[in-house]
């Protein structure tokens, strides 16, 4: 990849960045697409760059913990990210289109892996605040507000049970034809919870000026809503 990851945090005045953090299956992919499209604004799932990592390293026979294997790989990884007609965001791998390939169970274990390497979270630090420099963004990941864009002007923790997250994967999964039992994902789940949020760098957890939004037993237009509410005080609080 070729980007210098040189430490600034700022988004550019004039572009809005709104970050939504939170544990795997929360909803936040749903609720930030929704967000972007009403808004107007670039949606960015940042968990997808670290699955495509994820995949790279898979296809490269590297573990999820081989951390020379990936610091020895990481250079090879060249991603586009590219936004099509069918509202996706595309991730183009060393000019593979992998949008589907990496949405697994394998390699939803494999991206939080990774994403505990320091190599990794550097390499992808800068891409992420290029989109957001140069333009309006909802970005959702597990350390936007505390890490990337430090200096988002909206920030959102979104959350829910364990329980109930993994109730959505599953019936996501089989939507898919995935034929998985609910305790293998329930268990998935909270391994996930565990790995990202105990990792040394960049854990997930709320940022200090964060709202909290538990959407357990809301539906999405609910949360859409009342992200859109947090989004509108916080305009008129800034003029
Ligand atoms: O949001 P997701 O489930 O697609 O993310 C996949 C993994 O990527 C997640 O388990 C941890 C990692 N990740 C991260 O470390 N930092 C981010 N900003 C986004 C995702």
């Amino acid at each position: 990849m070729n980007q210098t990851n040189e430490i600034q945090s700022a988004p550019a005045a004039e572009f809005i960045s709104v970050a939504i953090d939170g544990p795997a299956g929360a909803g936040k992919s749903t609720i930030a697409r929704r967000l972007a499209a009403e808004l107007g604004y670039l949606y960015v799932d940042t968990g997808a760059i670290y699955r495509t990592v994820g995949y790279h390293m898979k296809l490269m026979g590297i573990g999820a913990r081989d951390a020379d294997g990936i610091r020895r790989c990481i250079d090879d990884v060249n991603i586009e990210i590219s936004y099509q007609d069918d509202g996706l965001q595309h991730m183009i791998l060393n000019g593979q289109d992998v949008t589907e390939l990496i949405r697994s169970p394998e390699i939803s274990m494999m991206a939080s892996g990774v994403s505990a390497q320091s190599c990794v979270r550097d390499y992808l630090l800068e891409m992420q605040r290029t989109l957001a420099r140069t333009h309006n963004v909802i970005m959702d990941g597990r350390d936007i507000g505390t890490v990337v864009l430090p200096r988002a002007q909206v920030k959102i923790y979104l959350t829910a049970s364990a329980e109930i997250r993994a109730e959505r994967r599953y019936k996501e999964l089989l939507a898919k034809g995935e034929k998985l039992r609910y305790e293998e994902v329930y268990t998935d789940v909270v391994k996930r919870d565990e790995q990202d949020m105990n990792r040394p760098i960049a854990p997930l957890k709320c940022a200090k000026d964060a709202v909290v939004v538990d959407g357990s037993y809301m539906t999405v237009n609910q949360v859409v809503a009342e992200i859109k509410a947090i989004i509108r005080k916080k305009a008129e609080a800034h003029g």
